[in-house]
């Protein structure tokens, strides 16, 4: 049983101030840092009304009303050109940006490449990254420091990479990576021409870089996925690379029989890599500073690493319990998506309030997961709340770092299950201690991350 104070610390995060900022020192605070925006009646009341220069806003934190909003009536809000900006940029074609009939047929088809059976098949793959990463760290000298947020921005892409090309992406994998940062850096920002709803073809800082690095990757993949069709098409049986390649290209939707096109594969792809590579490297960055600062739950990490560790099975990720929940509780307070928005298209009401056509909805995880009316100690980091037997008695739309309803994120078990064997092995065989004097801090880009990295000391708890 932990104590009191292992229950009651609480991670750093800006302050709410108590009074709404003004327009400009939004504008502002946007630009530096939206967590900064969020005064703190937005974490009390279940809905907030902001008056824009180009629309109504609403807060939205009831989760009643995010049930109507991303659920029940969730074809009367769709993407706004914001959040379609700010994740998707360069994606047009793949599953995160399309809207209406095409999203429907790509989700069919896309749905059992993720299924569960489909990502527990990817154990192996995702342990073997997590050991290169430990075998890396086993060959620094002793007591070295790394930046924890960048090593695990690694770790993540190679993951992504065995998975979905089981062969590695070939050419110079550290040009791709560097192209991938660049990438992330331009795309993060909201900038004012955004919020003031000025159109797409108004060029905005940085894209004509963007349009470069998109062109490389498309030439990387393109490559790939032409070699694959020769390969797949010469078999005569239904072999082939286990990865998530081939199952792209063979996957049909049920109704039609239709297949992706090459363009559809190559977005998807890229889609993949971009949702699923600093998501999850974010929430594997803030575990391990979360577990640093409670010995309490790192031991335990460590335990059951030790236990399931010694001889994995297919559903070692089921069965990483404890792990499981440090994972979810820092998805909950450092959620890697900590705002989503749509656009209404008709009118509608939440709540008792009416909703015009073209108001903005803004759903924040970030405010949702401390909402005062929702959870208790919410700014405290305790990882028993999503034990098995206290689970169920999370209120349902008060927890959603994947999103809900029929946009939900398709790759959540995938991630849950990375996240749960990455932590577990590094947890396993290294004490990561955080250096003295660093400042950690969330920072919301594209993603929730640590401002300034997360420089830490390896002390080798295990031989490899
Ligand atoms: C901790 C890691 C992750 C988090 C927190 C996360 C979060 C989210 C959220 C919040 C959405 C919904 C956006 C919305 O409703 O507007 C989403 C959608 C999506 N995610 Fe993830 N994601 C993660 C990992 C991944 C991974 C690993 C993949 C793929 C390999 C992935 C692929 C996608 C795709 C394709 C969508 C769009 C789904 C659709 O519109 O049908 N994500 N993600």
């Amino acid at each position: 049983m932990l104590h009191r104070r292992e229950l009651d610390y609480c991670p750093p995060a800006p302050r709410p101030s108590p009074a709404r900022p003004g327009f400009v020192e939004l504008l502002i605070k946007l630009r530096r840092n939206p967590l900064e925006c969020w005064s703190a009646d937005f974490f009390q009341e279940p809905i907030a009304k902001l008056r824009l220069p180009f629309a109504d806003a609403f807060l939205v934190h009831d989760p009643q009303a995010i049930k109507r909003v991303l659920m029940d009536n969730s074809r009367n809000y769709q993407k706004d050109t914001i959040q379609r900006r700010i994740l998707s940029s360069g994606l047009s074609d793949g599953l995160l940006s399309v809207e209406g009939e095409r999203w429907e047929l790509q989700r069919r088809i896309l749905a059992p490449v993720f299924a569960r059976r489909t990502v527990n098949s990817f154990t192996k793959a995702m342990l073997s990254a997590a050991n290169g990463l430990a075998a890396r760290w086993t060959s620094l000298e002793p007591g070295a420091t790394v930046d924890v947020a960048a090593e695990m921005t690694l770790v993540t892409l190679n993951v992504l990479a065995v998975t979905i090309f089981s062969g590695g992406i070939g050419g110079d994998f550290d040009e791709f990576r560097v192209a991938m940062n660049a990438y992330f850096s331009v795309i993060g920002r909201i900038g004012m021409l955004d919020l003031f709803g000025v159109p797409k073809f108004v060029p905005r800082p940085g894209y004509r870089r963007l349009r470069h690095t998109m062109a490389y990757f498309e030439a990387v993949i393109d490559t790939i996925i032409h070699a694959r069709y020769q390969r797949l098409a010469a078999l005569a049986t239904h072999d082939g690379p286990d990865d998530l390649l081939t199952l792209l290209l063979r996957s049909l939707d049920p109704s039609t029989g239709r297949q992706l096109s090459p363009t559809e594969v190559r977005s998807n792809i890229l889609t993949f890599l971009s949702a699923g590579h600093e998501t999850t490297a974010n929430t594997l960055a803030w575990s391990i500073f979360l577990l640093s600062q409670v010995p309490e739950w790192r031991s335990l990490v460590v335990e059951e690493a030790q236990r399931e560790l010694s001889n994995p099975r297919d559903d070692l990720a089921d069965r990483l319990i404890v792990t499981k929940a440090v994972i979810e509780e820092t998805l909950r307070l450092y959620p890697p998506i900590a705002a989503l928005s749509r656009a209404a298209v008709d009118a509608d009401v939440l709540g008792e309030i009416p909703v015009k056509p073209r108001s903005l909805i803004v759903i924040a995880p970030y405010v949702l997961h401390r909402h005062r009316g929702l959870w208790s100690r919410p700014d405290a980091f305790d990882p028993s709340r999503f034990l098995p037997e206290a689970r169920g008695r999370i209120p349902r739309f008060a927890y959603m770092p994947f999103g809900v309803g029929p946009r939900t994120c398709i790759g959540s078990s995938f991630a849950l299950q990375e996240a749960a064997i990455v932590l577990a092995v590094l947890t396993r065989h290294f004490e990561m201690q955080l250096l003295p004097h660093s400042e950690v801090w969330p920072l919301q880009r594209i993603t929730l991350r640590p401002a300034k990295g997360l420089p830490m000391r390896l002390i080798q708890r295990r031989a490899l």
